[in-house]
């Protein structure tokens, strides 16, 4: 069976891990040897990073150490994980992957576009997601999307004040909007605030469409 390589990306309370933990069930329910990881983290050494990165009182931390953080966790995990996963003819889906750095270091940090494709390439190589699921909302109804992860993006951005805080988002999502206006083949954009259900119902029949699978 040929492998597929699938990532969900999004803003924070896009309900991307839900959703990603979700289709993956569905393959497991359908037979298919799939399974899920996510970035940052998927290995020990990665997990260890993912600390590191998400530890609300490193805020020492300075925008390159964070972009090189990402990109080495992201290294591990490919070289680990998701290469040998796909050469075993697996489905691997990821809850997050090199997108993430675009809009988030890239654009939102403004580090740049530019580079952070020159850095994907060489983090990543060959492993290109098949597909990636842009579960796209506002930043408002994401921030609405209960007090988990509201608390969440106050600890990442303790020291800002919360109009900062949106601001910082907006671009983010902004970030994700212009790889999906580039990358149109690949990226495929699904509208978040829509239930539960249809977002899923959207998102499998693409699947089912694109890879001629029966899920
Ligand atoms: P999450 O597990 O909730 O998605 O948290 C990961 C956080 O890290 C989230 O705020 C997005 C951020 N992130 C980046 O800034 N750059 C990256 O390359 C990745 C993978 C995540």
């Amino acid at each position: 069976m040929n492998s597929f390589f699938i990532t969900f990306e999004g803003i924070e309370g896009s309900g991307k891990s839900t959703v990603a933990s979700l289709i993956a069930k569905r393959f497991e329910d359908a037979g298919y040897t799939s399974f899920l990881t996510r970035e940052p983290g998927g290995t020990r050494l990665s997990e260890d990073i993912r600390k590191i990165l998400l530890d609300p009182e490193r805020t020492d931390m300075c925008e390159k150490t964070e972009l090189l953080l990402y990109l080495a966790s992201r290294a591990q995990l490919v070289t680990e994980v998701i290469r040998p996963a796909l050469r075993e003819g697996k489905i691997v889906l990821c809850d997050r992957y090199f997108d993430a750095t675009m809009a988030y270091q890239g654009w939102a940090r403004g580090i740049g576009e530019e580079l952070i494709s020159r850095l994907n390439q060489v983090t990543v190589g060959n492993v290109i997601p098949d597909i990636t699921f842009l579960l796209d909302l506002s930043v408002e109804e994401g921030f609405r999307r209960g007090p988990k992860h509201r608390e969440k993006i106050g600890t990442r951005v303790r020291d800002r004040l919360e109009r900062e805080t949106v601001e910082f988002h907006e671009k983010v999502r902004e970030g994700y909007l212009r790889i999906a206006d580039r990358e149109r083949e690949r990226v495929i954009i699904i509208d978040a605030s829509k239930e539960l259900d249809s977002v899923l119902s959207a998102i499998l029949r693409i699947i089912i469409d694109r890879f001629d699978l029966i899920i």
